[in-house]
């Protein structure tokens, strides 16, 4: 509470001031990208990365199929073109040899990709090695989404810190809530001012209100970013807090058949944002609708994990590579209860309730 106050005391309770600042530099420090930039969510942050990058109507930009839409929803407010490419089964992210296989089929009908959306899915990390030197080669800069990564690392590096832009989200839901906002990091001065200048209206210098071209108005507020500062500071701890969530999870009902968890890759350490599974009917003697309508049934809230890209009526002509992947984890997939105040006897409760439907249960 102490930075509200602060920032109540203060009068900076605008959409600049240093509470903007500061939180700014703490993204900065934390991710390793040499620029940050507050703003009011993550879907935001992800159009201006679009913008600053160049993107333009009929342009294509590749882009991950398993997310959530505002990875992706700014491509339709700029009339640009997505194209979906599949996850692998040992990430759960992009499949870097899809990747490939997306570019090198684009290319030959003429079209060459002009950024590509990665997605930390989950909390976690995508394959950045192979991913990077695909898009290097290719020439097609990326940008990273790590609205649901954030304390993650890959191979050691902080989750964000891989795109030419990167962005962030700390919507209610996320590991960092500043009830609705985000962020773009960049190591590229001139691509964040760009950024600055469009997020802010587009203001042209001059003594007056001057407008060359039209912008938006996607700043954070100083009030959000003091929320935001207080927890970063116990980032790590809130990584924590999930892991051990997830890991309790896993002791329990790990080996019931048909479960499998969501698998960490040996190259990172994931933030276990939630905790995914799949379930599947077959073995398990009920679906991941059954285990949610049981929780409901308790009162106890569910999730199905994303539905793909490339299922979605707002993307319906859209072309992608693979799918069968991010298709098989949609109808299986399912989101427990994981949030960073759940206690340890409500945790039981849903674990009881899913050995209760386990076939021996
Ligand atoms: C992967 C991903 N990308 C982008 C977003 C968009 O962020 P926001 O809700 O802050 O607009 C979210 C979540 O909300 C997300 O999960």
């Amino acid at each position: 509470m102490g930075y509200i106050q602060q920032a109540f005391d203060d009068n900076w309770i605008g959409p600049l001031g240093p509470h903007v600042e500061a939180f700014e530099a703490q993204l900065v420090d934390i991710v390793g990208l040499k620029r940050a930039l507050a703003l009011s969510s993550g879907t935001a942050a992800i159009h201006l990365a679009l913008r600053t990058l160049g993107v333009e109507r009929g342009d294509l930009v590749l882009a991950s199929s398993f997310t959530f839409i505002g990875s992706v929803a700014a491509l339709n407010y700029m009339g640009a073109e997505p194209w979906f490419v599949d996850s692998n089964d040992a990430t759960w992210n992009m499949d870097p040899e899809l990747l490939a296989d997306a570019i090198a089929e684009a290319t030959a009908r003429g079209r060459k990709p002009k950024a590509a959306i990665i997605v930390d899915i989950v909390g976690q990390c995508a394959d950045y090695t192979p991913i990077l030197q695909i898009c290097a080669d290719a020439g097609i800069p990326i940008i990273e989404d790590a609205a649901e990564a954030l304390g993650a690392t890959y191979k050691g590096q902080p989750a964000g810190s891989f795109g030419k832009v990167s962005i962030l989200s700390f919507n209610g839901n996320k590991i960092l809530t500043t009830s609705t906002g985000g962020a773009l990091l960049s190591d590229d001065d001139e691509l964040v001012d760009q950024a600055f200048f469009l997020a802010t209206q587009a203001r042209d210098p001059a003594p007056h209100y001057e407008h060359s071209t039209t912008g938006y108005n996607y700043r954070m507020s100083s009030l959000l970013a003091a929320f935001g500062r207080a927890q970063l500071e116990a980032l790590e701890e809130r990584v924590n807090v999930r892991r051990e969530i997830f890991a309790r999870y896993e002791q329990a009902l790990e080996g019931l058949p048909g479960i499998e968890f969501m698998p960490e890759a040996d190259y990172g350490r994931s933030n276990r944002w939630l905790t995914a599974l799949t379930i599947d009917p077959a073995e398990f003697g009920g679906s991941y609708q059954d285990v949610m309508q049981l929780l409901a049934d308790n009162n106890i809230e569910s999730r199905p994990v994303w539905k793909p890209m490339h299922m979605q009526p707002a993307f319906a002509d859209a072309p992608h590579t693979g799918g069968a992947v991010s298709e098989r984890l949609f109808a299986n997939g399912i989101c427990l209860p994981s949030g960073s105040a759940l206690r340890p006897d409500q945790q039981d409760r849903v674990i009881e309730l899913v050995l209760s439907l386990a076939p021996d249960g």
